[in-house]
């Protein structure tokens, strides 16, 4: 919403259509936008299927007229296939009225049957429609958007994020959100609303967190926060620290190509301001009893896709240097259980929106429990930190591909910060040890700029293997995870069937789909560690390699007894063990990248796929 002023430099529409490249990433059905103006008689619109670009030529095809406000959505399709017609915005009352929606409307066949009783016609299959005439119901009776937004949460089961604009009122958009992510962006004479505050970044930091169940009404002016039965209430303002130009490609091709080359800032701003001057772990933004942390007796990380594989991780280290058990599960699998967790456990919820509605669900799956939980997250203002009683923030910056990268790497540090937090706190490790761990870990930055540097030949032998229809990758300890976020990284981006095994499982079945040729990644742990980890993965790749696979080894520098069984080795600096992922894992994402690329698929936006799953 802008005022006159504002309007001489900014259309809303142009605001809209930009906020809307910017928040792609989180669905890329279809698009659609709404505007109204001062003396519209209805709202325009122009919604189409497919990727934003092709409402921009839709638009640039049929002009729309200018406008106070504007409201655009990309959508992830759930009820109703993709089409131009499930598109949003949904229309009613005369095309006055206009509404976008995230989120499911789980009782949308009766509301749908209740109102078609009194006479609502249905043009599409979407739940967002009967939001959309179920508001424009209510706003006959109230004569007020803002009421009749409260009057419609109220009969709405399930998660929505809900936005509408009235011809009646040009200069306002109303919010309303219940489970799905919404936050407000404050300008001078502007104001502005989103699922995440990319999309305004560009025109303000200044930032407004809702809570749950919030009606928010923004015009130029004012921005004004009630609960769903009208009583006023109150955001939480932040600052968003980082700048618009960080969520743009940079002169990268890719997104993804530039969040791989962001990691080493990822890692090291991870890290940043977590020690004090006597080299001890401070974690001031905690916001939670050291008493609680000392005793904790049984930790459970939970999370999905990539973020689940760095918990993984984080299992291997805390409880390493803890001596605390750690449980890491699938966050839509840990919910649905009945999971033995009291007031001693620390629940762990790893992600890098903050939103994704598994990870969120099973968060108060936990605290319902008893558990304290405490979010390794990556975006401020998003809603599993403020819902858990702690929080450890990432610092990687937006992440705009779908396939996660940095966010993994600047978790699995995070995870490593908490570990070492956990064992200083509970006397686990003497804090010298703690110091040189940290050191150790400081250092990790320069050594993932050196894999990034090496990138090339691992690009080349992607290339070389675009027709690979199947693809194994094998790891053990750390590098387990390791093996299944590269066989993730393949199969979002390139589409190619791919597993990751534990290597010593290897020979209880998966050896079974070895044959000539079959491509195998094998991450070799560190010669000089103390176990046998080393010399039984050698024997593995020996196994494999008998039964004709072409070995693709991921080895340390200056591990010459890998030379003899390797087909290629993609060299990583030398480093402690337990901190080996951060530097394995990236010629994993290259390749997959590179693979994706030559195949000439879109490496940010891979079908299917949304980067923020904010529905279960
Ligand atoms: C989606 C994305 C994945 C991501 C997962 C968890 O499935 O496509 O890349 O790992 O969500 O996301 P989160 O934001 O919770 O880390």
């Amino acid at each position: 919403a802008v005022d006159a002023e504002r309007l001489a430099s900014v259309r809303p529409l142009e605001v809209a259509l930009a906020g809307l490249k910017r928040l792609e990433y989180r669905g890329y059905d279809s698009a659609g936008v709404a505007l109204v103006g001062p003396g519209s008689a209805q709202a325009a619109f122009a919604k189409k299927a497919g990727k934003l670009d092709n409402l921009v030529s839709e638009i640039a095809a049929h002009p729309l007229p200018d406008a106070t406000a504007a409201i655009g959505h990309t959508r992830w399709a759930t009820h109703g296939g993709p089409t131009d017609v499930n598109a949003h915005p949904h229309l009613a009352d005369d095309d006055r009225l206009a509404v976008i929606h995230n989120g499911i409307i789980e009782n949308f066949s009766e509301l749908r049957a209740e109102l078609a009783a009194d006479g609502a016609v249905f043009l599409s299959d979407t739940d967002t429609e009967v939001a959309a005439q179920l508001l424009a119901r209510e706003y006959r009776a109230a004569g007020d958007l803002t009421a009749a937004m409260a009057a419609t949460a109220r009969r709405l089961d399930g998660t929505f994020t809900l936005l509408a604009v009235h011809a009646d009122a040009p200069d306002t958009v109303v919010g309303a959100r219940h489970d799905s992510p919404l936050v407000v962006g404050i300008g001078e004479g502007e104001n502005f609303l989103g699922s995440d505050v990319a999309a305004f970044v560009e025109h303000t930091k200044e930032a407004l967190e809702l809570g749950q169940d919030q009606i928010v009404t923004i015009t130029p002016g004012s921005v004004e926060v009630s609960d769903f039965d009208g009583n006023p209430a109150e955001g939480r303002r932040f600052t968003v620290d980082w700048d618009a130009a960080a969520a743009e490609k940079g002169g990268f091709e890719s997104f993804m190509d530039k969040e791989i080359h962001d990691q080493p800032h990822a890692v090291a701003d991870t890290l940043l301001g977590r020690t004090d001057t006597a080299g001890r772990i401070v974690l001031d933004d905690l916001r939670i009893d050291e008493s609680v942390l000392r005793s904790v007796d049984k930790i459970i990380v939970i999370a999905c896709g990539t973020a689940a594989y760095a918990g993984h991780v984080a299992k291997y280290a805390i409880e390493h240097w803890c001596r605390i058990p750690v449980e890491v599960e699938l966050a839509h699998e840990f919910r649905y259980r009945d999971p033995i967790v009291d007031e001693r456990t620390l629940v762990v919820a790893i992600s890098q929106s903050g939103e994704t509605m598994d990870t969120l669900m099973a968060v108060r799956h936990a605290r319902e429990q008893g558990a304290k939980v405490l979010a390794i997250v990556n975006t401020n203002g998003s809603t599993i930190p403020r819902e858990s009683d702690a929080v450890l923030y990432t610092h990687a910056g937006p992440e705009i591909a779908v396939a996660s990268t940095k966010a993994f790497l600047a978790q699995i540090t995070a995870a490593y910060v908490l570990g070492l937090y956990l064992a200083q706190l509970r006397g686990n490790k003497y804090p010298d040890e703690v110091t040189q761990i940290m050191d150790e870990l400081r250092d990790m930055a320069r050594k993932v700029q050196t894999v990034i540097e090496r990138g090339e030949y691992v690009r080349a032998t992607a290339r070389s293997m675009k027709d690979a229809d199947k693809v194994l990758f094998l790891g053990r300890h750390v590098g387990y995870p390791v093996a299944m976020e590269g066989a993730l990284k393949l199969k979002e981006l390139a589409y190619i069937h791919a597993e990751g095994f534990a290597a010593g499982e290897l020979k209880h079945g998966p050896i079974a789909l070895i044959d000539e040729g079959q491509p195998v990644f094998v991450v070799v742990p560190s010669p000089r560690g103390r176990d046998q980890l080393h010399s039984k993965m050698v024997s593995n790749i020996q196994e494999i390699r008998a039964r004709g696979a072409r070995t693709l080894v991921i080895a340390e520098d200056g591990d010459d007894a890998v030379r003899a069984y390797a087909d290629e080795i993609f060299w990583i600096p030398q480093a402690p063990s337990l901190l080996q992922p951060l530097l394995a894992v990236v010629p994993l994402q290259i390749f997959a990248m590179a693979l994706a690329s030559a195949k000439g698929l879109d490496v940010d936006q891979p079908r299917n796929l949304a980067k923020s799953v904010t529905v279960e």
